[in-house]
């Protein structure tokens, strides 16, 4: 379906029903990671950006995986705490394969190596890309539905943030306003990884990447569950948000 004939669908199914997954739903597939590679947070950095353009869930220590990270064999991925990390897809003509097999085609491409080589701990890159051909820088260019993206950030998000206009006097305090977050450089990461930034996790879930809330510890109000598609909508708009004139410099933590 084109992108127009579904934002239509989509708008129509939102005014009969309410908020419904835009996105096929897409196979997702088992990863398996070495407990080196787990602990130092690298899949938590990474499946989230893979997941949110691709609509794929990877299930991490998924028992019998389609792909496996290790140390040995695979295909190169990259190197980095003094070892090579490789990648091997299996059973790549089943439906969880082909899915896997995107996640590798993915990091090995230039934007995967871009994204391996933004991770950091404390501040310094831990990963260099292998072979990922020569730097090409490409402006991001938003593919969502901005007017969606008004709507659901004034529903959703306006509760703390002010949004616009709309909600001027209706934000908390203390949180920043999306024009001031639009005024940060790095307002697209922000944006992209909100869930998982404090205080949003113990409230948010995005459908297929979010682990479930931990059942002892359930959110104290009405949780925000979004989709992939409605992020990206998010982001649409917020691409088109003035951004708040800071004057200094300033640090939002
Ligand atoms: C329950 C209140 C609440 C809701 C609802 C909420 N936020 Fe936030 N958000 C906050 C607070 C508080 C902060 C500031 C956190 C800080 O400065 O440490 C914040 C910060 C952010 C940041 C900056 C995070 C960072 O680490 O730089 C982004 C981006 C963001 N919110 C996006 C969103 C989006 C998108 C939505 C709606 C889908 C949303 N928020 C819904 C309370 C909320």
């Amino acid at each position: 379906m084109n992108n127009f004939r579904r934002n239509i669908t989509l708008l129509t199914a939102f005014l009969i029903c309410g908020p419904v997954p835009a996105l096929p739903q897409q196979s997702g597939f088992g990863l398996e990671v070495p407990q080196s590679l787990e602990s130092t947070g690298f899949l938590r950095f990474i499946v989230p950006r893979f997941s949110l353009k691709t609509g794929i869930k990877i299930e991490i220590q998924a028992a019998d995986p389609e792909a496996v990270f290790s140390t040995e064999s695979g295909t190169p991925i990259m190197e980095g705490l003094g070892q090579n990390y490789y990648l091997q897809v299996f059973r790549t003509d089943s439906t969880r394969g082909k899915s896997a097999q995107r996640f590798a085609d993915w990091l090995g491409s230039d934007v995967g190596g871009r994204t391996i080589e933004q991770f950091t701990i404390d501040g310094v890159s831990v990963f260099t890309a292998i072979d990922s051909g020569p730097e090409v820088e490409t402006a991001t260019v938003f593919t969502g539905d901005a007017v969606r993206g008004e709507a659901y950030s004034y529903t959703n998000c306006g509760r703390c943030h002010v949004i616009g206009e709309a909600n001027r006097m209706k934000g908390i305090g203390s949180t920043p306003s999306f024009a001031l977050l639009r005024a940060l450089p790095d307002w697209e990461e922000r944006f992209i990884t909100f869930f998982v930034r404090i205080p949003h996790p113990a409230i948010t879930q995005l459908e297929g990447v979010s682990e479930p809330f931990d059942p002892a510890r359930p959110p104290t109000i009405a949780p925000l569950m979004l989709t992939v598609d409605d992020l990206d909508d998010i982001l649409s708009f917020v691409s088109t948000v003035e951004p708040a004139d800071l004057g200094a410099p300033l640090i939002v933590h």
